[in-house]
């Protein structure tokens, strides 16, 4: 594993961190305290090509690396999580999956205007009684001959008022478990499709987050993804790749409370010097650089391995759990650092710590992760590469 980014990843982190600085932090306090969406900041983001990194420049997409697509996740994640998230789903789940396991006409029809961001897309897979345990799908899609009558509904959709394609995940044979489960793609302005409402969350406030209704949807046959059964392994095989996505988001959640607690305690002074250079707080700057620095390896490493057409899924599994209670722990540590100026919304770490929380419950809980690890090893798959 070479070490050193390259030219194109060193000049998307520098794009990524100055749209960030400069675009996004003056107003992500707002948006944040009053769940405002940012229409205008994602546009934005399209027009950087931000919203289709992976994709084929065939398609409309950016044709970069996945380590690329992970170091501008980061750095936008470090100033704001609602964006950061938005265009998480977009390209790990939805444009990732389009283009790996949809057909030349999906692409053309949905994919071209996706990677570009003139639409948006969500991953419709999370039901009432359906998010870790995702074989138990209420939602059915029942063979129609011609098309599929999609009946149910779907929890906490990131996008879900604002995009125009929804990726559904749907049981067509209850009989056959997690074989009979297909995803079809939604147009979301067809007859049958309510947005239901907006939900008022503890983090990533500004992001768009909807309970869904699919209501006798009649979806064309040529809308499902893959062959007849593969929607499960389809949703498998996307959130696998959509997890180094939300692992390189708390890794950037806990570099921009370490950068924020580091710059403080150089200024705030306290007992005759900068509280920088009492071992109280130097230590726990240690422990936050230290544990992202980790962090950055795994996660880095797991997008490392997908570019190399290997393997990542543990790895991605084991960078999200790692990264993701880095996150949580050192953005505690950082309120703490700002003493009482943590605790208000003008400093920024409050809500890095609240938008910290998601990365431990979305695309798999913690404990999701450790399901997806464990039964690896216990499979006697290789967690470390030898070789
Ligand atoms: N790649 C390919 N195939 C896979 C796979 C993968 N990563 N993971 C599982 N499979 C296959 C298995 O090999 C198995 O196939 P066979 O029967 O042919 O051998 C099949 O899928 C079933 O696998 P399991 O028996 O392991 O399935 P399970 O029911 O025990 O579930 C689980 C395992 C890991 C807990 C899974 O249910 C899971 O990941 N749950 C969490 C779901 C999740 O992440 N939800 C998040 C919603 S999306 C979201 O949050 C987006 C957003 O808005 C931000």
């Amino acid at each position: 594993m070479n070490f050193s980014l390259n030219e194109e990843q060193l000049a998307v982190r520098e794009a990524a961190r100055d749209f960030a600085q400069r675009v996004l932090k003056p107003g992500v306090i707002d948006r944040d305290r009053d769940m405002i969406y940012p229409t205008d900041e994602v546009k934005q983001m399209a027009e950087l090509g931000f919203m289709g990194m992976m994709v084929s420049p065939e398609y409309g997409g950016g044709g970069m690396d996945s380590l690329s697509y992970i170091i501008a996740l980061e750095e936008l994640s470090k100033v704001d999580n609602s964006c950061s998230v938005i265009m998480s789903v977009n390209n790990s789940l939805v444009c990732y999956g389009l283009e790996h396991y949809g057909t030349e006409d999906q692409k053309q029809k949905y994919l071209t205007k996706l990677a570009t961001g003139e639409w948006i897309g969500a991953f419709c897979l999370s039901e009432p009684e359906a998010g870790s345990d995702a074989t138990s799908q209420r939602t059915t899609a029942i063979d129609m001959g011609d098309h599929y009558l999609l009946n149910g509904t779907k929890n906490w959709i990131t996008n879900g008022g604002t995009s125009q394609v929804h990726l559904v995940v749907a049981q067509t044979d209850v009989d056959k478990g997690h074989r009979g489960i297909n995803c079809l793609i939604v147009e979301t302005d067809w007859e049958g499709v309510t947005i239901g409402a907006k939900e008022d969350k503890l983090g990533i406030r500004s992001s768009d987050t909807h309970t869904i209704m699919y209501n006798d949807v009649k979806v064309p046959k040529e809308n499902i993804i893959g062959e007849d059964g593969f929607g499960f392994k389809f949703a498998m095989k996307t959130l696998a790749g959509g997890r180094i996505g939300i692992a390189a988001q708390a890794l950037g959640i806990a570099g921009g409370a370490y950068e924020l607690a580091t710059a403080y305690s150089k200024e705030r002074e306290a007992f005759g010097k900068p509280i920088s250079q009492h071992q109280a707080i130097a230590f726990k700057l240690a422990d936050m650089a230290t544990d992202i620095e980790a962090a950055k390896m795994m996660v880095y490493r797991a997008a490392w391995l997908k570019d190399e057409g290997r393997d990542f899924n543990q790895a991605g599994a084991m960078a999200k759990l790692f990264a993701s209670s880095v996150a949580m722990k050192h953005t505690v540590e950082a309120v703490q650092i700002h003493g009482g100026y943590g605790f208000v919304k003008e400093y920024h770490v409050e809500r890095l710590m609240r938008d910290a929380k998601i990365t431990q419950i979305y695309e798999g809980t913690s404990e999701v992760q450790k399901i997806v690890i464990s039964r690896g090893l216990l499979k006697g798959e290789l967690y470390v590469e030898t070789e």
